[in-house]
């Protein structure tokens, strides 16, 4: 399908690419939920699918992000030394290093692109000041999508821009489509424009959406038109579909395989009915938003369910590299209590491994009101570690608060040495002030000592940020369109 009024950008693309020769570049391309962000960079890749190679990474809106969720699909593609420094846990500075030198090879021109980084975690925002600082010294074009209503001042990534070098980025801001083009998208699908423009806005998924929708008219909601399209496909085609709005973003083929193993005609439905895509190993919806109405209109008892089987085939998942967040995110939406205290511990200790203390925070605010069903000592060492992790996420009052229970817990069974750790954490001034440094800073990076894990001795240095965010969005600012959804918990 022709993009419509995306000429000037896919020449600023082909330019910025062409120039790479002489040192990469950082390009933000940015717009509300379905303005065609994807259109546009996967048009560019098509256009460049023999004289680049493209890496996609991708953040997804999971209850806590993948910690280096995009850098993890990356290696998925480059394979060689990225993906052993990445299975091997190496550090987070020799795993920036190693793609750094990834993104540097001579010869084919690279294109990394990170989409949707209003979701990324906090260990992917640091990759991306780390490259756009360096960027330069390469000869890629590393390409960032993200959603610029839903990044309000206090957003992560807003502070992450704010790091990178000012001349180093170029912002690439996609508009919603004018009234010619709505006209345009509707006379060839042999419709009447009238109205449609100004209730769409402009927005070129739900002109799409309005478009193909079977009654010609204005539905109410982009969940009434996804929902009217799906009532319209056979019982085991809508059971795929509901599967499948369960799984953010994309689901693997296999995953669908395992959980329902539909009946090839039911898949095929999908596609045929314009619900689903299916594109290379994985199954998906054409958009987010799409997937979000079909899943907000599932019951709570019908979601529960669902996430339940999909959280059984990726705990089965032999040999298949699951990123443990994912089964997080399906244990909670389960509310299945024995996995998420099973998951989700390890998940935070693999975030705050890589630095990615708001979404080790997640994990263990996820467990920790759970874990009276575990052995005191248990929960004392939990607390330990979310106190660490949420005093370097800047939460210094939550750090204390979880150190005292932590305290309370030794005190009950006896443990006078670890007693004495807590004690001695509590008492030191740098951990009860919240210093003026941002965590994430460079100055305070360059400082930062390990985390003050008991009995470590160390103290913790110019940590406190102002309280982060976790994972707050908002709602999309698209259309009266929109009314129907239900924001990502
Ligand atoms: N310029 C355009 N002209 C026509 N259709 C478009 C255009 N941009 C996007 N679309 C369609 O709109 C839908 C949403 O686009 P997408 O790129 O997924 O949005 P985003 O990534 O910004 O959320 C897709 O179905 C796409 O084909
Ligand atoms: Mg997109």
């Amino acid at each position: 399908m022709d993009l419509l009024e995306r000429t000037s950008a896919l020449r600023e693309l082909d330019e910025l690419l062409a120039g790479t020769p002489g040192g990469g570049r950082l390009v933000l391309v940015s717009g509300e939920a379905g303005v065609g962000k994807s259109a546009l960079v996967d048009r560019f890749a098509e256009r460049h699918g023999t004289d680049a190679r493209f890496l996609w990474g991708v953040c997804d809106p999971l209850l806590t992000p993948r910690a280096l969720g995009p850098l993890h699909d990356i290696a998925r593609q480059t394979g060689g030394r990225l993906a052993a420094e990445i299975a091997a846990e190496g550090s987070r500075e020799a795993v920036f290093a190693t793609f750094l030198d990834e993104l540097d090879r001579p010869g084919r021109r690279q294109v990394a692109v990170v989409e949707d980084a209003h979701w990324a975690d906090e260990a992917t925002l640091d990759l991306l000041v780390f490259l756009g600082r360096r960027l330069a010294r390469t000869n890629a074009l590393l390409v960032v999508t993200f959603r610029d209503d839903e990044v309000g001042p206090d957003h992560p990534l807003r502070a992450a821009l704010g790091r990178l070098p000012r001349e180093s980025a170029r912002r690439l801001s996609l508009q919603p489509l004018s009234e010619g083009a709505v006209a345009e998208l509707a006379g060839r699908a042999g419709r009447a424009a009238a109205g449609l423009h100004a209730v769409t806005g402009g927005n070129p998924l739900l002109v799409t959406e309005v478009l193909a929708a079977a009654e010609p008219g204005v539905p109410a909601t982009v969940s009434d038109l996804v929902l009217a399209r799906l009532a319209t496909l056979p019982a085991d085609a809508q059971e795929v579909v509901r599967l499948a709005a369960v799984v953010p973003t994309r689901a693997e083929l296999w995953l669908l395989e395992e959980a329902l193993r539909p009946d090839p005609a039911a898949v095929e439905a999908c596609a045929d009915g314009g619900m689903l895509t299916v594109a290379g190993e994985t199954v998906g919806f054409r958009h987010e938003l799409l997937r979000q109405a079909v899943e907000g209109s599932l019951s709570d008892v019908r979601r529960r369910g669902l996430n339940r089987q999909v959280l059984q085939v990726l705990s089965d998942a032999a040999g298949r590299e699951v990123d443990i967040a994912r089964l997080v995110h399906h244990a909670r939406q389960a509310g299945d209590v024995e996995a998420v205290l099973r998951h989700a511990p390890e998940a935070a200790r693999q975030a705050a491994a890589v630095s990615a203390h708001r979404e080790a925070v997640g994990h263990y605010r996820a467990v920790l009101p759970l874990a009276d069903r575990l052995p005191a000592r248990q929960r004392a060492e939990l607390l330990e570690d979310y106190s660490v992790e949420a005093y370097l996420g800047g939460l210094a009052g939550e750090a204390l608060r979880a150190r005292q229970r932590a305290l309370e817990l030794w005190e009950a069974v006896g443990q006078a040495g670890k007693v004495g750790e807590s004690l001695r954490w509590l008492s030191r001034p740098s951990t009860t002030t919240s210093p003026p440094c941002s965590a994430s800073s460079p100055s305070a990076r360059a400082t930062r000592r390990p985390p003050p894990r008991a009995g470590s001795g160390s103290s913790p240095q110019q940590m406190g940020s102002p309280p982060a965010r976790v994972r707050g969005r908002s709602r999309s600012a698209l259309s009266p369109l929109c009314s129907g959804f239900r924001p990502v918990p």
